[in-house]
């Protein structure tokens, strides 16, 4: 049923992208050619939103232009079990059956994170048995309502602190459920879905060496012991001069020598990091490119097995989360404009694969 609906759905509003196209009052954007969906030897992907969905220019672009999606924040836990008495799947049926008829793979972002736990876990009264068999049945029915749908999972998000001896962030999860919580829940995960990736993901992984070996002991530790872990996200939120090149390629094959899958889950390039300018100028989209190019091409030499994909952390430059993280500083991280039009990079990036 929800799929029906959203065929027609989706016919609809491809016919009506198609006469505005013909009719000449549609948006200007360029399509690629050939695609970014079908160009790259791996999958390129964005964080969206559900309400993306509805709109015919995110879905147009989506449908040439990525292979894999996540949710900005519809899959974490906050909104998805904002309620103590139910889990709410609803919007997320929704990005999943969308994702379907769009034939792009769905990315699981998070089971666990701290930054999106919700108030009344936070302030949870009952023994800590009781919660961990709360958190055991929400990451068991999440990963099972989805089996076959959602590819992969961040099973827990952002664990590590960056401080000094990067000890474990100390959440509400560490608190109650002990500090082998992380493994607990890569089981649980996998008991819940035998074939979804499980990835730990977490931020400034190539910038912060000690940060990194924090989490290649938990993966080397994980793979001792048998316990499952299938990849490592680098959420790649960089800039276009830092991290270093160098700093970038050491850690991505740190992680590849142990086997796992590298997945660079939310990257978007600051090319403004000091505020200096207040527009998008020649030489900031230089930047962007450049940066662009060292990163999929460094990415493109991977061995195969390792690539799991890029995932852009929103399609628009006016999609992004920066401008408000940082004070609405003015950034232009992503791959196409705020018109939709594809930045110089899109080219860059497809003919690295011609
Ligand atoms: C951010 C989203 O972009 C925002 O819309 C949301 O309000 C907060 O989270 N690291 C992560 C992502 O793992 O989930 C964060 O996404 C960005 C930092």
């Amino acid at each position: 049923m929800i799929h029906h609906k959203h065929s027609l759905l989706l016919l609809i509003l491809s016919l009506f992208f198609v006469t505005c196209k013909d009719s000449g009052t549609g948006s200007e954007e360029t399509d690629l050619e050939p695609s970014l969906r079908n160009s790259p030897t791996f999958p390129v992907g964005y964080a969206i939103q559900r309400t993306h969905l509805d709109d015919f220019q995110y879905l147009q672009l989506l449908r040439n232009e990525a292979s894999s999606i996540s949710a900005e924040y519809e899959m974490k836990m906050n909104p998805m079990y904002n309620n103590q008495n139910a889990v709410d799947y609803g919007i997320v049926d929704q990005i999943v059956g969308i994702a379907d008829e769009l034939e792009v793979r769905v990315h699981g972002h998070a089971l666990l994170w701290h930054s999106a736990v919700p108030g009344w876990m936070n302030s949870f009264s009952g023994t800590d048995a009781e919660f961990e068999s709360l958190i055991e049945d929400y990451v068991k029915d999440v990963v099972s309502r989805y089996r076959g749908q959602v590819a992969s999972w961040d099973v827990v998000n952002e664990a590590f602190e960056d401080g000094s001896g990067n000890p474990l962030r100390n959440s509400v999860f560490r608190q109650k459920m002990g500090d082998d919580y992380i493994e607990k829940v890569f089981r649980w995960a996998r008991e819940a879905d035998p074939d979804v990736l499980l990835f730990y993901n977490d931020y400034n992984l190539a910038a912060n060496g000690s940060k990194l070996d924090a989490v290649l002991d938990l993966a080397d530790d994980f793979i001792a012991r048998g316990i499952p872990i299938d990849g490592i996200g680098f959420q790649m939120h960089i800039s276009y001069n830092w991290p270093s090149e160098q700093n970038i390629m050491l850690a991505t094959n740190k992680v590849v020598s142990r086997g796992l899958q590298i997945h660079y889950s939310e990257l978007d390039i600051r090319v403004n990091p000091d505020g200096a300018s207040d527009s998008y100028t020649p030489e900031l989209d230089q930047r962007f490119t450049d940066r662009t190019e060292f990163i999929f091409n460094f990415y493109k030499n991977l061995p195969e097995e390792s690539q799991f994909g890029i995932t852009w952390w929103g399609v628009k430059d006016d999609d992004t989360w920066l401008r408000d993280f940082w004070d609405n500083q003015n950034e232009w991280p992503l791959l196409f404009d705020s018109e939709f039009n594809p930045k110089p990079a899109a080219q860059v990036i497809i003919d690295l694969f011609e």
